[in-house]
């Protein structure tokens, strides 16, 4: 989704917005611009692409001298990506600018209103109306007319605004959209995530749905939507800035992948005390969670695939039953909530735009709530009744790996917590859950370290058409995942399926050498898989099999095999998606993709 920075303070804008929106390419964009006061105007500066063209431009922001200013990177939704629809977009006298990130939902009623009053527009975009707007009630007191759009703008917004009337501040304001405020040494500053002002702060403010904040380059106020003046709490950021940028890896995606380890215990770790699960964050006593009737699990993509294999260790470790939703479909749905059932959302970003949305639905019939979330103070982090972090610290790759394991592990946390709470496990067995629990870490390191072979064997595929990955279980789970990362980094088509059901329609596409990769991690489910691989081999599929050590059984039946040690039979999801990530990344290296950046895509979606 498209990143919003902006600055005031006492060095160049410029450079330092640009330096913010690389922080923010992540999220994904296909034009970028900037906004700087230069003493007596605004003066814009606007590129289609990468936000090298704009440095290129600007002489990377020397051409566009002053001290105060807003940038952009735009992701398109109203109007393709080009020159007039990227932002900042002025009001038409040129004395307001204007950032955005979301969807202006009445824009179409709103434009014709101002086309009406003589107002005209030169891009397509939903923005340009908020611009034509705030000219329209601005009568020499930006909060004034600000507040009023509020009232008139109906969707999702993150705004940045100056106004050359008033070129000693910058104006914030959201709405669903996410936007914090970082008040630095020498300047404050706006951003759409942490990581764009770390380099100038830790101090920053989370500015929450409907708040206003006015930027001086030495103070920041808070308003709310009637201009009343608020009060807000600084956080002070521990992250490490290390973690925010590539430290030596090729790619984001690679270094958050050798995280995992790391990510995985700072998960795990501080919820094992003594022997025991302790989420004191969850604030259910053992009789509420006793009570639980019934959990659903709600989420977008990769999250939506931690979902699924929850479902198996809820309902097979707690005998809990377990209904999962994408979140685009649960909040249109009308789904039935029992009273006692609890519905945990699961997000990285905690901003998805639908999963914030199922969120609500859930809130509004009373139902308790969970948000597993990564980012902290995030809207889905606010607004879930309790949340539990995955501590995975900034996911910048739009392809997520270690986010995706800590949340895996965050649900096995829950779920082995509900079945000693419920008396579905022996104490005796929670011993030896929680020290396969304290493997995984060495695991997963062992399994990145064997990365050459991996890479041996993905650039086998760089011109591979169609891949299936196939499993039954848990094993099915894995393979969504597995499915999604190829697809999404590599452009290579793909599908998930459950073993057992290729006979009925897919197993028709499969030709010769068609690569079908088989995660097949559940003992009991062995001997089944084993008879689906043996039916594609004979319709000439390769088959590339993922599965527990000592699984030699295997060998006959599959063309290559990957071995994964062995842990609790709930928790392989967490050592298969391994290979299966490293393979994705190297078919996407491989092919030239831009690994952490992929067409088309996102890494927090907050529309709809
Ligand atoms: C996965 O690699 C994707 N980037 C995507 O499916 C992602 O998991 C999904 O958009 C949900 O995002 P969230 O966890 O931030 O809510």
């Amino acid at each position: 989704m498209c990143g919003i920075v902006g600055y005031i303070g006492e060095s160049q804008a410029a450079p330092i917005l640009l330096e913010g929106l690389s922080k923010l390419e992540y999220r994904g964009y296909d034009s970028a611009g900037i906004a700087v006061y230069d003493g007596e105007n605004i003066k814009v500066q606007k590129a289609v692409g990468r936000l090298k063209v704009l440095s290129e431009m600007t002489h990377d922001g020397a051409t566009m001298q002053g001290v105060v200013g807003i940038g952009h990177t735009r992701w398109a939704t109203h109007g393709a990506p080009s020159n007039t629809n990227a932002h900042p977009h002025y009001n038409q006298a040129e004395t307001i600018v204007v950032v955005h990130n979301g969807i202006i939902e009445n824009y179409m009623k709103l434009r014709k209103r101002l086309e009406t009053k003589g107002y005209q527009f030169l891009s397509e975009t939903d923005t340009e109306v908020v611009a034509h707007l705030l000219d329209y009630y601005y009568k020499g007191e930006p909060l004034e007319a600000i507040t009023k759009i509020m009232h008139r703008v109906e969707g999702s917004y993150a705004l940045g605004i100056i106004f050359k009337d008033h070129p000693e501040q910058v104006y914030a304001v959201r709405k669903d959209s996410p936007l914090i405020v970082g008040h630095g040494k020498d300047g404050n500053l706006i951003a759409s995530d942490v990581p764009a002002v770390l380099k100038y702060t830790r101090n920053v403010y989370f500015i929450l749905n409907e708040e206003i904040a006015v930027l001086t380059k030495e103070t920041i106020g808070f308003y709310n939507v009637d201009g009343e003046e608020i009060q807000k709490e600084c956080t002070t950021i521990d992250w490490d800035i290390n973690a925010a940028e590539k430290g030596g890896y090729e790619h984001f995606m690679l270094k958050e992948m050798y995280e995992q380890p790391q990510t995985v215990r700072d998960t795990l770790n501080p919820r094992i005390k003594e022997g025991s699960i302790v989420i004191e964050e969850l604030g259910m006593s053992d009789e509420e969670i006793q009570k639980i009737s019934k959990i659903h699990i709600v989420a977008c993509g990769s999250a939506y695939h931690v979902g699924v294999t929850a479902k198996y260790v809820f309902e097979g470790m707690a005998r809990i039953p377990v209904e999962v939703d994408l979140a685009s479909e649960f909040r249109y749905r009308n789904p039935i909530l029992e009273k006692d059932a609890l519905v945990i959302i699961i997000s990285q970003s905690g901003e998805t735009a639908d999963s914030l949305a199922a969120l609500r639905e859930a809130k509004i019939r009373g139902v308790k709530t969970l948000g597993i979330v990564n980012v902290v103070g995030s809207s889905i982090a606010r607004e879930a009744d309790k949340v539990m972090y995955t501590w995975a610290g900034p996911e910048i790759a739009v392809a997520t790996t270690k986010a995706y394991s800590a949340q895996l592990i965050a649900t096995y946390l829950l779920a082995v917590k509900f079945a000693q709470v419920r008396g579905e496990v022996l104490e005796e067995e929670v011993t030896g859950i929680l020290k396969d629990l304290q493997k995984l870490p060495e695991q997963i390191e062992m399994l990145l370290s064997h990365k050459e072979k991996i890479q041996r064997f993905a650039n086998r595929y760089i011109a591979a058409k169609d891949v299936f990955f196939v499993g039954r279980g848990i094993d099915y789970a894995i393979s969504m995942e597995g499915s999604l990362k190829l697809k999404e980094i590599s452009y290579i088509h793909s599908e998930a399926y459950a073993a057992g059901e290729l006979k009925h329609g897919t197993i028709s596409l499969i030709e010769e050498g068609t690569l079908v990769a088989a995660v097949v991690t559940q003992e009991d489910l062995y001997k089944k898989t084993i008879s689906n691989i043996v039916e594609l081999r004979s319709r000439g599929a390769f088959v590339l099999a993922v599965t527990n050590t000592g699984n030699t059984e295997i060998q006959k039946a599959a063309d290559y095999v990957i071995y994964i040690p062995q842990t609790n039979r709930y928790f392989t999801n967490s050592l298969a998606i391994i290979p299966l990530q490293l393979f994705s990344y190297y078919v996407s290296v491989g092919k030239g993709c831009d690994v952490d950046k992929p067409r088309n895509l996102a890494k927090s979606v907050t529309v709809e």
